[in-house]
């Protein structure tokens, strides 16, 4: 059913390189599906298929049905609808470095400019620039045609500023689309809903009223035999891009609108502003780790080698200290940290805000604990803000610090999307907002480079962790030392 909030975006034809790879099965096809059962865009717009294997168009819309199977699970999916979206779909075999499957995809593209025109490159970057090279030609190039990026985009800023270039060559910085998913995730959007939207937080949203920043990307799972991780790490996999653009969301100024490019100014403002670790700042501010296996009677979980197959030094867990050289910021620390194989999964904002000047309540038990503000990214999406209450009932004054709790389930009963299903949408509607410009990404290497060298330079190993633990020992000194702990929520029904 159409909602009246569900506005249809207009028709399209959205190519997708690398059609048959996992990011495709996974994310990309579920997410249409849903947009497509929404009612936000019809049969009238197509998805084209390009990879290497031979498969015809019913192959193809098989593969997308089985898709949207799997990843819907043991929901029921309406079996005539699914036939309706998989008739979206077609499919062009084609080698990009080899000319011959080109002409065939100029021909299934529709000469209308009502038609919005999308190429999505879910293929290694070292694809980007012979697929833009042919999307050049008159046949493919429209001044309103789109480009879509995938990470990794480069390994440091020369080879990311290599793949802007080729990419440039060709599109213009309003047609290109970088993806950082975790920028179209609900709760990530609502970070600015929360800054922008209330007039609460921000006079106190300072260095004179805030303490200091954490923010955690913590996953259970491990990294697996993934042969790119390996050559990734932690650091370029999950700081460079996702933790980097959540520490933007927080701490940068008030855009003048939401407008695409007056957000993203902000952000690459503070980009700019992060003081650069280096030489010995890098072994007191970074910390990285890579898990080891544990083996007992009961559980057996293999180490990153192990699971690699080979010994390697890549981390698979980073924590850092990190500073914002700029009025609101300066001397509040930004401690960050992700990880694979940690206790559990969970990501969250946590803002502590400073201790009370002076407390009053001498002879109270428990002592006034400065308030925090908890944004839950996932799971369990919601906001949490922790005050002090006196603990009801007799017994004198006994303070307590308790969470006012917004959670989103139990406010919304509505599905939460999806980030793709939001970004790939986007890219139709032209909303550049959620994506990532060049000059941000580039600023995003231009910190992350020096740690990433020394680390290289110092040639000392990642300390090891255990793997569902929360890091090594030297992440919760990381904090500790300045007087603080990395926050940890017992109320949290997955807590361990
Ligand atoms: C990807 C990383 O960008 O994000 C993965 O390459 C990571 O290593 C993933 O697992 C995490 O995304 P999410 O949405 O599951 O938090």
């Amino acid at each position: 059913m159409v909602s009246s909030r569900i506005i249809p975006v207009p028709p399209f034809d959205y190519v997708v390189f690398g059609a048959t790879g996992d990011l495709t099965k996974r994310k990309l096809i579920p997410a249409l599906f849903h947009r497509f059962m929404d009612g936000q865009f019809d049969e009238n717009s197509r998805i084209i298929g390009v990879s290497r294997s031979e498969m015809t168009d019913a192959e193809f819309q098989k593969l997308a049905s089985d898709a949207v199977k799997t990843h819907l699970g043991a929901k029921p999916v309406d079996a005539a609808e699914l036939k309706r979206f998989a008739s979206c779909f077609s499919y062009i075999a084609n080698d990009v470095t080899d000319k011959t499957g080109w002409k065939e995809l100029s021909a299934s593209l529709r000469d209308d400019d009502e038609v919005v025109r999308a190429f999505y490159l879910a293929v290694a970057p070292s694809l980007f620039e012979p697929i833009c090279e042919y999307l050049a030609q008159k046949n493919y190039w429209r001044p309103d045609a789109r480009v879509v990026l995938e990470k990794p985009l480069g390994h440091d800023l020369e080879s990311s500023q290599k793949i802007n270039d080729a990419v440039g060559r060709v599109f213009s910085e309003d047609q290109v689309y970088r993806i950082d998913h975790y920028l179209g995730k609900e709760t990530v959007q609502n970070l600015l809903a929360l800054r922008f939207a209330n007039t609460l937080f921000e006079p106190i949203w300072n260095s004179a009223h805030i303490d200091h920043v954490q923010i955690t990307v913590a996953e259970s799972i491990g990294s697996g035999d993934r042969g790119y991780y390996d050559k990734a790490g932690a650091l370029r996999d999950m700081v460079q891009n996702h933790i980097l653009q959540l520490l933007c969301l927080v701490a940068m100024e008030p855009p003048a609108s939401d407008e695409a490019n007056a957000l993203r100014d902000e952000k690459l403002k503070v980009l700019r502003a992060l003081k650069p670790i280096t030489g010995p700042d890098v072994a007191t501010h970074t910390v990285r780790g890579q898990y080891a296996g544990v083996q007992s009677e009961t559980t057996k979980v293999p180490s990153y080698a192990e699971e690699l197959g080979h010994d390697t030094d890549t981390e698979t867990f980073v924590a850092i200290k990190s500073e914002i050289e700029n009025w609101r910021w300066k001397g509040v620390p930004f401690y960050l940290r992700t990880g694979k194989r940690l206790a559990r999964r969970m990501s969250e904002i946590v803002i502590q805000f400073r201790p009370i000047p002076h407390s009053i309540f001498e002879h109270a038990q428990g002592s006034p604990r400065p308030n925090q503000l908890v944004i839950r990214l996932q799971p369990n999406e919601g906001v949490k803000l922790f005050l002090m209450i006196k603990d009801p009932g007799p017994g004198g004054m006994r303070l307590r610090a308790v969470p006012l709790n917004l959670s989103f389930a139990e406010t919304f009963e509505e599905r939460m999307p999806e980030a793709y299903e939001r970004l790939l949408l986007d890219v139709i509607r032209g909303n550049q907002t959620l994506f990532m410009r060049r000059d941000e990404l580039e600023a995003a290497w231009r910190w992350v480079d020096p740690i990433r060298e020394a680390w290289d330079a110092a040639h000392d190993r990642p300390q090891s962790y255990t793997a569902g633990t929360w890091g090594p020992t030297s992440a919760i000194a990381l904090i500790e030392r300045d007087g603080r702990t990395w926050h940890e929520d017992n109320d949290d029904p997955e807590a361990p």
